[in-house]
């Protein structure tokens, strides 16, 4: 592909503007500064402009940390967005493939590929994701059953669909819940209606894709091509 032409695609700018951006030297290739827009590059090709590396164009998918205290959105008048921890180009055509409130923690991926999130979010498919939950009061006995056989939130018509739990550590309250819907706040609902609450939440895994050990919060990774193609 023409150097020019990688420019616009992945910058989102026009040929001429691509142009200007090569006269000023603003672009290397491999680490040497490449002004000739005819010059040909690809996958093994190392394009930076303004010394930040561009990825060849298609679309992107990451795997973010996220920490307490952002939102999934792209702005918001309280809180910073969780976008402000990417350092990418052309932000504005990314988005969340399933939020998570500002006080939960844990996985959040983030594409430009709208057919890929409906995936993760659509009820029809019926994902799974996994949280880590810390209540404030004693795990009940019949929790296990009654989020197996559905619960009753308040102000939705049907009961939820099966969810598994599994529980980590009585003496913290600490358990491990299976969703495979994304209802808005449906954890947090689903503890409240069992007359308990959700302290604390941490996503760990949406379908098989696992939150990165190595990533602290507020890290972000690109999604290998395996983790892509199992959702
Ligand atoms: N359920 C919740 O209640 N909150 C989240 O952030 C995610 C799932």
């Amino acid at each position: 592909m023409r150097l020019d032409k990688f420019l616009c695609e992945t910058l989102g700018v026009t040929r001429r503007e691509a142009t200007i951006l090569l006269r000023r030297g603003e672009v290397t290739v491999d680490g040497n500064t490449v002004k000739v827009a005819s010059v040909k590059v690809g996958e093994e090709s190392h394009v930076e402009w303004q010394e930040r590396h561009l990825p060849m164009p298609g679309p992107r998918y990451f795997m973010l940390f996220k920490p307490d205290g952002f939102v999934c959105s792209h702005e918001d008048s309280n809180n910073p967005t969780a976008f402000t921890l990417l350092d990418e180009v052309n932000m504005d055509k990314l988005h969340f493939a399933g939020r998570l409130d500002v006080d939960t923690t844990g996985l959040v991926l983030i594409t430009d590929d709208g057919q890929w999130s409906h995936r993760i979010t659509s009820p029809k498919h019926k994902c799974e994701k996994t949280y880590r939950v810390w209540l404030e009061d004693a795990i009940g006995d019949d929790y296990e059953q009654q989020l197996q056989d559905g619960i009753q939130l308040r102000n939705e018509k049907g009961l939820t669909l099966p969810a598994k739990m599994e529980v980590v550590d009585f003496s913290q309250n600490e358990l491990l819940l299976t969703i495979s819907e994304g209802k808005y706040h449906q954890v947090k609902r689903m503890f409240a209606a069992l007359g308990n609450k959700v302290e604390q939440l941490h996503r760990e895994s949406i379908g098989t894709i696992v939150l990165d050990e190595s990533l602290e919060p507020g890290e972000y990774r690109p999604l290998t091509a395996e983790e892509v193609a199992s959702i």
